[in-house]
């Protein structure tokens, strides 16, 4: 609706994890090196977690892009099943017959599989996103597939990618083993304050025009106060304020529209900014932190 007036293709902020609006953040970088490592190097389990929001199935999205050669994945996005409709999931992405199969069968023909895959010189691997769904005993039985061994060497990899509840899951001494057994484990913070402005532009370049907005100090303060830095949160905010600030014509977004766009929102209302200093600026240019200023756009208070 407002691409036309800010001169983008396609639209910057939308909700869907396309991994070809990844801006990596110092914490997305570290994860995705340490996420490629791990493939290359057959690592045993996988951790990836991070905040609702914070660009884990994006990420992994991006990972996927790259080509590994011998690479042959099943993804599972759905968590909430028992562990024979999950194996029967695992199974389909695999591309092997599942209709009217229980759970031994399912068992056998992927054990078969996977022989089969490791034989021929590839490298299996599950990627089980939204796994913080998974409870003690699912997760148990989870770790029991990655069991599945030739006489050389385990037969399948697997990444487990969920909400920081999925800690917790882990933490259980039912799960000792499993948490043996993690090579890699990595975290997803939410964006800086001084990445806020490379974010917004970058995924306004990938839209198609970097230079379509313009934030006042005031406004990326007040946009990183109700995002705490989340993209998904920042995406939904920024989206609204282009709508609502598309309308008003050309100039910097208000600090007032980002307000509004919250509150529709439904974010708290919040006050105290600082600091308001009214100067424009292109997104890209870093203006945080400075010594002064460190941490003084994040003093705000909701009501
Ligand atoms: N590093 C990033 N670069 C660009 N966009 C991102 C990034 N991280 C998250 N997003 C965006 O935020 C939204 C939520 O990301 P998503 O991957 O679905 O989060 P999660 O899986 O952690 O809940 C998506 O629109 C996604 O494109
Ligand atoms: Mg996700």
């Amino acid at each position: 609706m407002y691409e036309s007036f800010f001169k983008l293709s396609k639209k910057p902020f939308e909700l869907v994890p396309d991994p070809e609006f990844i801006y990596l953040s110092g914490s997305h970088k570290k994860a995705l090196t340490y996420l490629d490592y791990g493939i290359r190097e057959r690592a045993g389990f996988i951790l990836l977690t991070g905040e609702v929001g914070s660009g884990k199935t994006t990420l992994i999205r991006n990972l996927l892009k790259k080509k590994y050669e011998r690479v042959v994945l099943a993804k599972v996005f759905n968590t909430r099943v028992n562990f024979e409709q999950l194996l029967s999931m695992i199974n389909d992405d695999f591309g092997l017959p599942v209709s009217g199969k229980g759970k031994v069968a399912l068992l056998h023909d992927l054990n078969e599989f996977l022989v089969q895959q490791f034989a021929a010189g590839n490298q299996p691997i599950l990627i089980i996103d939204e796994a913080q769904n998974l409870d003690v005993d699912l997760l148990e039985e989870v770790r029991m597939l990655s069991n599945l061994e030739s006489s050389q060497s385990k037969l399948l990899q697997i990444v487990l990618v969920g909400q920081p509840e999925l800690r917790q899951t882990l933490a259980t001494p039912g799960l000792l083993q499993l948490r043996q057994r993690i090579s890699i484990n990595c975290h997803l913070t939410a964006l800086k304050r001084e990445e806020l402005p490379q974010y917004i532009e970058h995924r306004m370049r990938v839209a198609g025009n970097a230079c379509a907005l313009e934030f006042t100090e005031e406004t990326l303060d007040l946009l990183y106060c109700y995002s705490r830095g989340i993209p998904r949160l920042i995406n939904t905010i920024a989206d609204l304020a282009l709508l609502t600030g598309a309308p008003r014509g050309p100039g910097p977004i208000s600090a007032n529209v980002v307000r509004q766009a919250a509150r529709l929102l439904g974010h708290p209302v919040a006050h105290g900014q600082q600091p308001a200093s009214r100067r424009t600026r292109p997104v890209g240019r870093p203006v945080w932190p400075r010594s002064a200023d460190r941490g003084a756009g994040r003093r705000c208070t909701f009501r």
